[in-house]
């Protein structure tokens, strides 16, 4: 069995961040999202994989090498657009062949991993397998409605008037009959090829199209509250490790990571929370679910509930909470009344008046 991850797109849900780097390499517990996808496969002992990537963009490309940090033989796949998650299948056709494979969405967090949705698939034999899960908000997602045997009879992406609440997620299996289907997809009025219509072309010329029920927490990290939620999630798994130096007059609280050459002092770290290798934190109060990364400053400041990417920079800010602050971003305070902005295209700011 093969594996196909899908890394492009253009994460416009995400922006600012994604304006200088892919969303699926946004940290969560101060790793990006990719890697919680490539950790999974590898558990499922795949190891032929490649990533689809933005065709104009190597960001990916850097941050993973040839995979062999992760035990994985990693090949990539350029898409010059993103024409959508069957034309990704259409282009990965060379690199799949006529093998078995999992196709797992590099924005997605699947706790639980993929074993059982591979053991489900190589059990029932069906064309194509897909992972489901209920959602309170259907409109976002592809919908399926299944049978009291878990064949899906219907399937619908974004629906405005959704059917049921049983969402398709990020993780998919497919035998090669899923190539034919997706050649026969034509493009949706965005100029994307939408895999629910491969699927549906699958069941409408009578092939098996399984739901394999998600078991544990799993989210698409693709917005900003799914990326806290997701890093709240993660971070609950931690447990305490102190590499770094924590400092007389510091407190740590609970499960706390602080990382090698990180420094804490005079702080207090509520756990979950993640001090990132060489950050230093200094008369502030950090978590609970707080990761901050590498290289970071946190000086004189509260923050709870928030991502730091590497190298941002806060000093005297009190009360930062269910915030993402972009790498080497600075949030200073200043004494004189006067604020001086200096913000990137699409940021955001919320300011008490
Ligand atoms: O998260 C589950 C949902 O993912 C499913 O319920 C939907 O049926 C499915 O279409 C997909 O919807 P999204 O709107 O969330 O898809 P998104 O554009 O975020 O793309 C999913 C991943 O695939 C993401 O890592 C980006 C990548 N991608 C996307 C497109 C459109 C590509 O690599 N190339 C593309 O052309």
């Amino acid at each position: 069995m093969k594996a196909l991850v899908l890394a492009g797109g253009l994460g416009t849900r995400l922006r600012p961040l994604t304006h200088t780097m892919p969303k699926q390499l946004i940290p969560v517990a101060n790793k990006p999202v990719l890697h919680y996808g490539l950790r999974a496969i590898k558990d499922a002992d795949i190891t032929d994989v490649g990533i689809v990537v933005d065709g104009h963009d190597d960001h990916v490309r850097r941050a993973i090498g040839n995979g062999s940090a992760f035990g994985l033989n990693v090949s990539y796949i350029p898409q010059d657009a993103p024409s959508g998650l069957a034309h990704c299948v259409l282009i990965a056709r060379e690199f799949l062949g006529d093998a078995d494979f999992v196709m797992y969405l590099g924005d997605n967090i699947v706790m639980d991993g993929i074993v059982a949705l591979r053991d489900d698939f190589l059990t029932r034999r069906p064309a194509a397998m897909v992972m489901t899960g209920k959602v309170l908000n259907p409109t976002d997602f592809g919908i399926a409605e299944v049978d009291t045997a878990d064949r899906i009879v219907r399937l619908e992406e974004k629906p405005k008037v959704p059917r049921s609440d049983l969402a398709v997620i990020g993780a998919y299996a497919f035998s090669p009959a899923i190539h034919q289907a997706v050649r026969s997809v034509t493009p949706n009025w965005r100029h994307e090829r939408e895999i629910t219509d491969a699927l549906t072309w699958l069941i409408d010329h009578g092939f098996d199209v399984n739901a394999h029920p998600v078991s544990g927490y799993w989210k698409d990290a693709g917005r900003i509250d799914d990326l806290l939620d997701c890093n709240r999630e993660v971070l609950g798994t931690i447990q305490r490790a102190v590499h770094g130096n924590v400092g007389e007059g510091s407190e740590l609280i609970g499960p706390v990571v602080v990382e090698t050459g990180a420094s804490v002092l005079a702080s207090r770290i509520v756990g979950p929370a993640i001090i990132g290798a060489d950050a230093s934190v200094v008369r502030s109060t950090v978590g609970p679910c707080t990761s901050i990364g590498p290289d970071c400053e946190v000086m004189d400041t509260t923050i709870e509930n928030s991502i730091l990417l590497t190298g941002a920079s806060l000093r005297g800010v009190r009360g930062i909470s269910a915030s993402v602050i972009g790498r080497s971003a600075r949030v200073h305070a200043r004494s004189a009344p006067e604020r001086r902005l200096i913000l990137g295209d699409d940021s955001k700011m919320l300011i008490e008046p």
